[in-house]
C-alpha cells in the first residue's frame, strides 16, 4: 500500500503454493452466515479438529491457549463453497509493515517479536478500565472458529479459519459510557523488535492505529483473534491478538494489539492519515467504488499465479451484506469509502 505503482512481485508465480497443496485443502466456507452458525456446533476434541489443517505447521502455543483450545466451538464445514487458503500462503504473503514493506518480510522478520508476556490496556470512555495480562484478558471467553474471507484493498483475497471471540463480548464487559462512540485500536510500538519501525523509509507514523464505530464493533461478525488454522496466530499474522472485521478491507484488521480505547470522536487512523483520498475510515469492501488507481470490482484469490490468476468478482461487503448492510443505511458509501 505504500508503493505508488502496483508491484510486479505482487503477482508472480514464485509466491504461489503448489497445486497439490491447494487441492489437498478442500475445507469450505459454508456461506456468508457461516461465522454465526458456530453456536450450534458440538464441542469436539481439539486434537481431532486441529488435524483438519494438516498443512498448518505446529506452533509454540502458550499454556493458556492450549487449555482454551479443548473447549473451542469449531465451525461446520460443508462440501459447497470456497476452499480455505493454504496455510503457507496465509503465513507467507502478508502485510505487516512493522516487519517490512514486502509480502515476504513479515514471515522472514517477525520471529523477533516476543509475545510473552503480553498485556492489553482497555481505557477511555469505559466504566471498567484496566491493564490485563493477555491470558487474563482472554480467560472469560470461549474460543470460536470463524472461517472468513479476507479481502485486501490491494485486490487480493484469502479464506482463513480464525480462532477468536466476539469483540462485542469484550466491549460489554468493560461497560462503555454514554460518551463512547468509537473504538480505537493500537499496535505494539517496539522498534527494537520491529525493523519497520526503525526504518528511515517507512512513511507510517507509528504505532499503527485503527478504529471502528461502536455499533460496527458490536456486530457479531467482528472478532478478536488469537489463533488460526487450529493453532495460535503466527507472529506475521498479528500474534498474539488481532482484530478481524471480514466485511472491511484487510487494513482495518489491526495486528498485535496492545491498547483498545473507547472514545467519543472518530479516531485518526494510519492509512487514512497517510492517503485520505485512497483509504477511508470505513473501508467497507465495495466493488462499485474503485480505488483511485485500480478497480475494486475483482480480486485475485490466493493461491494465484501468472497462468492461473484465480480472479473472481468482489462481493459487496465481502459477501457479508446480510449481516452488516443495515449499519450503513442512509450513509453515502461513495463519500464514506
Ligand atoms: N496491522 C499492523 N499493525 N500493521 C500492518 O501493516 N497491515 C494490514 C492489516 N493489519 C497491517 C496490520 C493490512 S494492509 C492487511 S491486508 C492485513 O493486516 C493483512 O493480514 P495478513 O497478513 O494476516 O493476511
Amino acid at each position: 500500500m505504500l508503493i505508488k505503482i502496483p508491484r510486479k512481485s505482487d503477482c508472480t508465480s514464485a509466491q504461489v503454493t503448489p497445486e497439490h497443496l491447494y487441492l489437498s485443502r478442500r475445507h469450505m466456507l459454508s456461506g456468508a452466515l457461516a461465522g454465526l452458525a458456530v453456536a450450534a456446533m458440538p464441542r469436539l476434541g481439539a486434537a481431532a479438529e486441529a488435524s483438519r489443517y494438516a498443512d498448518a505447521e505446529p506452533g509454540k502455543a502458550p499454556g493458556w491457549f492450549s487449555d482454551k483450545l479443548g473447549a473451542t466451538r469449531w465451525q461446520a464445514v460443508t462440501a459447497q463453497g470456497e476452499a480455505i487458503t493454504p496455510f503457507k500462503d496465509a503465513t507467507h504473503y502478508n502485510n505487516f509493515y512493522e516487519f517490512g514493506p514486502d509480502k515476504g518480510d513479515p514471515a522472514a522478520n517477525a520471529s523477533s517479536l516476543s509475545t510473552e508476556p503480553w498485556s492489553v490496556v482497555v481505557d477511555g470512555e469505559v466504566g471498567k478500565p484496566g491493564r490485563y495480562a493477555l491470558e487474563d484478558f482472554v480467560k472469560p471467553y470461549q474460543l470460536e472458529e470463524r472461517i472468513y474471507r479476507l479481502r485486501c484493498v490491494e485486490a487480493w483475497s484469502m479464506v482463513i479459519p480464525w480462532l477468536g471471540f466476539p469483540l462485542a463480548e469484550v466491549l460489554k464487559q468493560v461497560e462503555p459510557t454514554s460518551k463512547a462512540r468509537y473504538v480505537r485500536f493500537e499496535t505494539l510500538q517496539d522498534p527494537k523488535s520491529m525493523p519497520g519501525q526503525r526504518s528511515g523509509f517507512a512513511l507510517i507514523d507509528w504505532p499503527y492505529v485503527e478504529g471502528l464505530r461502536l455499533d460496527e464493533a458490536m456486530n457479531p461478525l467482528a472478532i478478536l483473534a488469537v489463533g488460526m488454522y487450529g493453532r495460535e496466530l503466527a507472529n506475521q499474522n498479528g500474534a498474539p491478538l488481532r482484530l478481524v472485521v471480514p466485511w472491511k478491507y484487510g487494513f482495518k484488521s489491526i495486528k498485535s494489539i496492545v491498547r483498545i480505547s473507547l472514545v467519543a470522536e472518530q479516531p485518526a487512523t494510519t492509512w487514512q492519515g497517510l492517503a485520505p483520498d485512497e483509504y477511508g475510515f470505513y473501508a467497507n469492501v465495495n466493488p462499485t467504488v474503485d480505488h483511485p488507481r485500480w478497480t475494486q470490482a475483482r480480486e485475485r484469490r490466493l493461491p494465484s499465479g501468472l497462468f492461473s490468476p484465480n480472479v473472481r468478482e468482489t462481493q459487496m461487503f465481502n459477501g457479508y451484506a446480510d449481516e452488516v448492510a443495515s449499519l450503513y443505511s442512509g450513509l453515502d458509501l461513495r463519500k464514506n469509502y
